[in-house]
């Protein structure tokens, strides 16, 4: 009885959001977000990307992109209801165009945060020297820790979300630029995981 009042109630918040105040409607999102994504999209797990202070423009495209078929795993609810499975490609089917850019205007004004995380520090400086000279800094400057390049944001990002991202750029499953999936086609499974431990090593 209790559940479904509030069920009502949150129906009734959204409905209204979409007439009236975008903003009721914009909060209940972003904790829906938060709640993978770690609160202010700080993540605190392993296989989840940090969404805070991304350029607005990378975050709209990611969101985007999953409408092209990148793929998306379908994870549990890390908080509350763990019956309840998710997965990126129905939530951005779930917004509208106007959501998905308040939602990249409201994580890129928030303040990214390294994860404190376990790394290798031989491969993270194999890692340091193939971002180094495979290109990778052209675009991702400063070890990829400038939002403003516009190219989101590697370092610090947890180790497991950039490993699995890495193969899917190698295996042409995430992006048909090819720009980014050359140079990253060429390399071996080591080569990613030392990329990994060097995105990982910036705390
Ligand atoms: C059920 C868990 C879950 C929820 C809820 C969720 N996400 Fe995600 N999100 C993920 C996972 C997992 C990934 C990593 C890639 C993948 O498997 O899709 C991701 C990836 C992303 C990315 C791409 C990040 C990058 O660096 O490429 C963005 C942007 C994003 N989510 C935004 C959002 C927003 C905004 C919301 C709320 C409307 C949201 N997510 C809700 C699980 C979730
Ligand atoms: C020509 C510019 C360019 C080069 C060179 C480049 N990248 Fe990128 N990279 C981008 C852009 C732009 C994005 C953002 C894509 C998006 O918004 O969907 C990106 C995204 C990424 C991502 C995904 C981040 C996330 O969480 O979504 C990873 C990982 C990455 N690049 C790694 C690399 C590595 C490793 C190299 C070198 C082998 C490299 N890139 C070379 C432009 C580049």
């Amino acid at each position: 009885m209790k559940g479904s009042m509030k069920c009502e109630i949150f129906g009734l918040a959204l409905l209204l959001g979409s007439i009236g105040s975008a903003h009721a409607d914009i909060d209940a999102l972003v904790k829906s977000c938060d709640a993978c994504h770690g609160e202010k999209g700080i993540s605190a797990h392993n296989d989840m990307p940090t969404i805070a202070g991304i350029a607005e423009s990378n975050l709209a495209s990611q969101m985007r992109s999953y409408l092209d078929g990148r793929p998306a795993k379908t994870v549990n609810h890390v908080t509350g209801d763990t019956s309840k499975k998710e997965n990126m490609t129905d939530i951005v089917k779930g917004l509208s165009d106007d959501q998905i850019d308040e939602l990249a205007a409201y994580y890129a004004e928030l303040p990214y945060k390294s994860m404190k995380q376990p790394f290798d520090a031989g491969l993270a400086k194999a890692g340091k020297k193939l971002h180094d000279e495979q290109g990778c800094k052209k675009c991702h400057t400063d070890g990829g820790s400038v939002a403003e390049d516009e190219a989101s944001i590697l370092s610090g990002q947890p180790k497991g979300y950039m490993l699995t991202t890495l193969k899917e750029f190698k295996t042409g499953k995430r992006s048909d630029d090819e720009s980014m999936n050359k140079p990253i086609i060429a390399m071996s499974d080591a080569d990613l995981q030392a990329l990994a431990e060097y995105y990982a090593s910036q705390q």
